[in-house]
């Protein structure tokens, strides 16, 4: 009955909108609706890329293709139902031109009705499960997913005398596809996961989850949470005495997030991950990216969350300009399909038939540069596709 109601309202949206059309076309002003988590247990993330897209504008000018782009900040507190109802609103009132940010899965999977509804392209520069890109033919996606930077660790794992795993990850979407891929490749490579652990995604207690791993005496620990939450587990695994029981700590980057890595302490030092991101990326580019982020932010490292904002505004002031802001909302989504441009992370592709991100995948681990504790990179796998999409 609620579905119906909201269906609705957003029927009688998109008339509206259609009505308001001529106006929006002609209209000087390109507005941009950053729906992000600014409060609440994912505020890193919304602290991250509204400054990474305020970076980009102020490198980048705001003016594009003859327009003024406006960014509009609204904060979902990481609660889907407040997503979608700032996403409606910023459609139907503010008559964005397109709908980006987008912490968690469950905020991107509430909205992707009113961009399909609204013809609204919708850019998701976080959210990370693979099927989030067909909840709408009008998602974009600048960040990455869990399936993409899996199966790299459960490559490395069995060549590097892991062999029995037990697995930890948050009880939702992002999570879900780690277990499922990670788990997949390793028995694939000969390995084994004997237990697959999930916490709640709010609120979540480690420590219960951590004494059972303890038992269980594998050979590593992996690990999924949200950005925010990493710095919690390494605490826990620490304290608990897993990593001198020998067992070993490997996870997705979201675990030794760089907005909180430097924090974590020596305890850190050696974790292997595998991500897309490293404030360490050894590029020309990326040590200016770095540099100009903690200028502009007293000092802040930009995470993986940054790089995905930054190079999410790169797609959309690129496919405006291309399309000289005319057509609307079909040919900005069109303009977006088949970038290929260089990031901070190094070189990305908006694959055309999936709308999602092929990049590559770093292998990196913990280490000590200048004082400073960083996810050095040491290996590399090459333009790596979302393996989610071929099932
Ligand atoms: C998601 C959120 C995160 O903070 C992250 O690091 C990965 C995935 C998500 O909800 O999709």
């Amino acid at each position: 009955m609620q579905k119906r109601i909201f269906l609705g309202s957003i029927a009688l949206a998109v008339a509206t909108l259609a009505a308001g059309g001529v106006m929006a076309q002609t209209s000087n002003t390109f507005k941009i609706g950053l729906i992000l988590p600014m409060t609440g247990q994912q505020a890193t993330t919304g602290r991250q890329i509204e400054a990474a897209a305020r970076l980009y504008m102020a490198q980048n000018g705001d003016t594009v293709a003859g327009k003024k782009i406006q960014l509009i900040v609204k904060d979902d507190t990481s609660l889907p139902d407040v997503t979608r109802r700032l996403a409606q609103e910023l459609v139907v009132n503010e008559k964005v031109n397109v709908l980006a940010g987008f912490g968690i899965t469950p905020s991107a999977m509430a909205t992707a009705p009113i961009a399909t509804q609204s013809k609204t392209p919708m850019v998701v520069m976080a959210a990370a499960t693979s099927s989030i890109t067909q909840a709408s033919p009008y998602i974009v996606r600048s960040s990455f997913t869990l399936p993409q930077v899996s199966v790299a660790l459960a490559d490395w794992a069995p060549k590097n005398g892991i062999r029995k795993v037990i697995t930890l990850v948050s009880d939702y979407g992002p999570g879900l596809d780690a277990e499922k891929y990670f788990k997949e490749r390793l028995t694939f490579n000969g390995g084994q996961v004997t237990e697959a652990l999930r916490v709640p995604l709010r609120n979540p207690d480690f420590a219960p989850f951590l004494q059972k791993v303890r038992d269980g005496k594998p050979d590593a620990l992996f690990v999924f949470v949200p950005s925010g939450a990493g710095a919690a587990v390494m605490k826990q695994f620490l304290e608990r005495g897993l990593d001198k029981a020998g067992i070993r700590l490997i996870a997705t980057g979201d675990v030794t997030d760089d907005d909180q890595l430097n924090d974590m302490g020596d305890g850190a030092l050696g974790v292997v991950t595998s991500h897309h991101y490293s404030a360490a990326h050894p590029s020309a580019m990326n040590k200016k990216f770095v540099e100009a982020f903690g200028k502009a932010n007293k000092g802040l490292r930009p995470n993986f969350m940054a790089v995905g904002g930054y190079d999410g505004m790169r797609v959309i002031y690129e496919a405006l300009r291309t399309s000289k802001g005319q057509g609307g909302g079909d040919a900005l989504l069109e303009a977006m399909k088949g970038q290929i441009f260089e990031s901070p992370r190094g070189k990305i592709f908006i694959d055309a038939q999936t709308r999602d991100i092929v990049q590559d995948v770093y292998l990196r681990k913990v280490e000590k540069k200048d004082g400073q504790l960083y996810n050095v990179e040491f290996d590399v796998i090459k333009d790596v596709k979302d393996p989610g999409k071929a099932k």
